[in-house]
């Protein structure tokens, strides 16, 4: 075996779609040696917590982690420290994979599911690096207290260093050298203070080290409203955390593709010459059709594929893991989510088959 990789299937369809990516890594036969760790809700059911001391052991020892999703409406009760949520939050804290990549892209089989114009989206290729272990979601102080008056206060910080935004900006302009050179970058500089260091800290970089690079800033409400007038505008867009988690969703259903998209989280190389990474589907738990064999394990199936790229250097199996799924929905085999008239539907296992026998 010369890769190892973590599985952490979870919660909801989590659990039907990891199974698909395991046929996968079966049917490549390429030494990837599985293990697998409960995770997020169904961790809390039969542990108690939502990542456990020895997942989150795993998770740093592999190569590389694959999750399904988490949360539910089942776990909504639990104290905020632990939700199934904050299970991921610490994962990817304790992994530091500061660098979130969320691509959106508009398959040309699916072009017209999107909630826009097929001219507007046809070809659309957006490449988000989401700032992952920062921002507002890990600041400090945070919480909610309750004012001598008996007025409660909540609380959460935005505040990011130098080195936190130099280090996501430079692995958004790596990538973007490999694609048109255009990097665009989003905050709030106009009423935040951090997302004026994050300009300026931005531009630096790219002044000091990467002339290559066509940089633009945008503001972060416009960049929501430039997503959906024109997108194509737009080649490779860093942002901070939580405006990371807003746009690439927006993003997403632009494509009409939100059940084929997938997501890597990196962070800096080892010294071992490892790049190990948290890989996940962006459609997230989907309770209501979870346990009907109806979710899409495509965006499983292309995170497979990232890891294969990233954190095993298999580029390879990666294209022939993306061609086979590209071709499965040209010949028109589609799961519920993104069938139209004409083409087979299929449950979740048959998907995954169809896609294991184009590979
Ligand atoms: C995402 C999700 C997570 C986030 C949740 C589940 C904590 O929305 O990966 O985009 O907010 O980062
Ligand atoms: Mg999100």
């Amino acid at each position: 075996m010369t890769h190892s990789l973590l599985l952490l299937p979870g919660d909801g369809i989590g659990p039907e779609v990891t199974a698909q990516v395991e046929r996968v890594v079966a049917a490549l036969d390429a030494g990837i040696s599985i293990t697998k760790h409960d995770f997020g809700g169904a961790s809390i059911d039969a542990h108690g917590v939502p990542l456990t001391e020895a997942a989150l052991d795993a998770a740093l020892k592999a190569d590389a982690v694959l999750m399904g999703a988490v949360g539910g409406p089942q776990w909504a009760a639990q104290p905020y420290g632990n939700r199934p949520e904050a299970g991921l939050l610490k994962l990817r804290k304790e992994m530091n994979v500061f660098a979130n990549l969320r691509p959106a892209v508009c398959f040309p089989a699916l072009a017209d599911a999107s909630s826009l114009k097929r001219e507007l989206v046809e070809g659309l290729d957006i490449l988000f690096v989401r700032e992952l272990v920062g921002g507002v979601y890990f600041g400090e102080p945070r919480g909610i207290e309750t004012l001598p008056s008996g007025e409660r206060r909540g609380v959460n910080t935005q505040v990011y260093t130098t080195s936190e935004i130099r280090r996501v900006a430079e692995v958004a302009f790596e990538l973007a050298l490999k694609r048109t050179g255009k990097v665009c970058s989003t905050e709030k500089s106009n009423v935040m203070e951090s997302g004026l260091l994050w300009r300026e800290e931005v531009q630096k970089l790219r002044d000091e080290h990467y002339p290559q690079i066509t940089l633009t800033h945008m503001l972060a409400d416009n960049c929501a409203m430039q997503l959906v007038k024109n997108p194509k505008q737009f080649c490779v867009i860093v942002t901070d955390n939580l405006f990371g988690d807003l746009l690439s969703d927006e993003a997403a259903q632009l494509t009409g593709s939100l059940g084929m998209l997938p997501s890597a989280a990196i962070g800096a190389r080892s010294t071992d010459g490892k790049l190990r990474g948290l890989y996940e589907p962006i459609h997230g738990s989907a309770p209501d059709i979870a346990g009907q064999n109806l979710a899409n394990p495509s965006a499983a199936i292309l995170s497979l594929a990232m890891a294969l790229r990233y954190s095993f250097d298999q580029h390879d199996l990666a294209d022939r893991v993306e061609n086979a799924v590209s071709q499965t929905l040209s010949d028109g085999i589609r799961t519920t989510d993104i069938w139209m008239q004409g083409c087979t539907k299929v449950g979740t296992t048959d998907m995954g088959k169809a896609i294991i026998t184009r590979l």
